[in-house]
């Protein structure tokens, strides 16, 4: 919050007119939710747009046990959120909330005559087309809509709380490995952790100057396991970036993972770390 605040301040002093702050409602890499209640408080004390970016995380509200994350979201102006990640509906179905809908009409309402015909006709509802840059437009809302009529909103609760489950256990079973190491605390359905050999941890932290080339080695390694356990058809688990460090990424958001999958990808990360170690440690140079 300090450093939103000081950077709204120095955008003023130079004589910028801050119109818009984001706060993220579940990060891409580890689920993390900003302050809301505060966020809104600052944009609401400077009459600038609060936009919600929810497209990972927005949904997770209706678990009661992690609404207290939450607190402030109904403040934002806009939210975002993805139906296509967390609320499993196929690819692709992106959504946007909006408090005041004639702010996006007064930017995207367009008019045409060869839209208007000859005669006013007596329909009064929305024209989507009238809210946002995209004219013809497919009806995904349709999608949400059955899905949601299929599962109910308890039906989603549990396909959401089976998401944290997963999360928690493979951070449980991280926190227990010497040869993983945890990044952050489970949240949402998002994590990121590294497969870390112990001899390599020990000395990287017993000689600083060991500790860069370590470092650099398990980018590659981390790098290598990624590649190979998507190739493997058991599961497909990315890279991503966390305190410059390469480090795997599982986002747990098909309806169909449990935790016996968390453990059969787990194992597998290990089978393969170990097998890249005994070769990549070699041709990389790192010896301990
Ligand atoms: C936090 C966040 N915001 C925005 C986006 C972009 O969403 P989309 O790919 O649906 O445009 C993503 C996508 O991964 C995201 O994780």
């Amino acid at each position: 919050m300090d450093a939103l605040v000081e950077r709204l301040d120095r955008d003023e002093a130079d004589g910028d007119v801050p119109f818009c702050v984001v706060a993220q409602v579940g990060s891409i890499n580890v689920g993390a939710i900003d302050p809301l209640e505060a966020i809104a408080d600052v944009c609401a004390a400077r009459d600038i747009w609060f936009h919600a970016d929810g497209a990972c995380g927005a949904v997770g509200a209706i678990l009661p046990e992690k609404r207290p994350q939450y607190a402030g979201l109904d403040r934002a102006d806009s939210v975002t959120l993805d139906p296509h990640k967390w609320l499993s509906v196929p690819y692709e179905c992106g959504c946007v909330l909006v408090r005041d809908p004639s702010a996006m009409a007064r930017s995207f309402a367009m008019h045409a005559s060869y839209l208007e015909g000859t005669e006013r006709t007596p329909y009064e509802g929305l024209d989507y087309y009238e809210l946002g840059p995209q004219m013809s437009r497919g009806f995904r809302a349709l999608k949400v809509w059955m899905s949601l009529k299929h599962l109910g909103v308890e039906g989603y609760r549990s396909h959401l709380s089976r998401a944290v489950r997963c999360t928690e256990h493979l951070d449980a079973r991280v926190r227990d490995a010497d040869d993983f190491v945890a990044l952050h605390e489970p949240n949402l359905y998002l994590y990121s952790f590294q497969y870390a050999p112990p001899d390599l941890r020990a000395a990287a932290a017993a000689d600083a100057n060991v500790r860069e080339a370590v470092d650099d080695y398990l980018d590659a390694l981390n790098r290598r396991i990624a590649d190979e356990i998507q190739l493997s058809d058991v599961a497909f688990v990315m890279t991503t970036s966390i305190y410059d460090r390469t480090v795997l990424r599982l986002s747990v958001c098909s309806h169909r993972t449990t935790t016996d999958d968390i453990d059969q990808t787990f194992e597998t990360l290990r089978d393969i770390g170990e097998r890249e170690d005994a070769t990549l440690r070699e041709s990389f140079g790192v010896a301990v």
